[in-house]
């Protein structure tokens, strides 16, 4: 999968892609991602790239020409199977778009800054939105990097333990089950015997229960939409 992303701030973009398996997918050819710098489209001496908006109001907006002149030379390129634009006005992120994406060939990111790109833009060329949560950041660099790495490391071969993506949280609408790791009793506090057990089947049941319950209790809301 090839992911390009649009930025005012690619510095912030060098170093998360730039460790473990993120870093392990792009070594692998499984994944290319490649930033480019909104300002090398800025228009006149000063590389403008915002200006103030129509109708009054405090804060900057991207301008159309930048965007749509760096748009239009990376689609002249390559296809994109969608264009993204990462902002808190739309619908949030969750394992399913992740999983979704992970399928496609090419994708392209585009982050806002300040009050985000002008209207045109999403109307022209944008085919999906995406925010991350409801708050708001300082830019849609961090909101790129969250999608990227949710996406990325779904990307078949690139978690070598295929199981271990498919158990995660979310995958069926579930919070993980509580999980346990060496010492069996730490100060008196033990690992729950069934998973000392050897039983298989019940260690599953077991996990399944705890998954459920767990999610009943500080997710219910992912059970309503079964
Ligand atoms: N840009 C600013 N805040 C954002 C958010 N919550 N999600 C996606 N992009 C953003």
């Amino acid at each position: 999968m090839r992911i390009d992303i649009i930025s005012v701030a690619p510095n912030l973009l060098e170093s998360p892609f730039n460790h473990s398996i993120i870093k392990r997918a792009q070594e692998k050819g499984l994944a290319k991602i490649v930033i480019h710098d909104l300002r090398k489209y800025g228009l006149g001496n000063y590389k403008q790239i915002d200006d103030t908006q129509f109708g009054g109001g405090a804060g900057m907006v991207l301008m159309i020409e930048p965007i749509s002149n760096c748009i239009k030379d990376l689609q002249a390129e390559r296809e994109y199977d969608e264009i993204i634009y990462m902002t808190p006005d739309a619908k949030t992120l969750n394992q399913s778009t992740a999983n979704t994406l992970s399928l496609k060939e090419n994708i392209l990111i585009l982050t806002g800054h300040y009050k985000g790109v002008d209207q045109r833009i999403r109307d022209k060329f944008i085919t999906k939105e995406i925010s991350i949560g409801d708050y708001v950041l300082t830019g849609g660099e961090l909101a790129a990097a969250v999608l990227v790495d949710a996406v990325v490391r779904l990307i078949p071969g690139v978690i070598g333990d295929e199981q271990s993506a498919l158990t995660d949280s979310f995958q069926d609408n579930l919070l993980s089950p509580p999980v346990y790791t060496r010492p069996a009793d730490f100060d008196g506090m033990k690992v729950p015997d069934v998973l000392l057990s050897g039983n298989f089947p019940k260690i599953e049941d077991w996990r399944s229960e705890k998954a459920y319950e767990r999610t009943q209790q500080i997710r219910p809301d992912l059970l309503d939409n079964e």
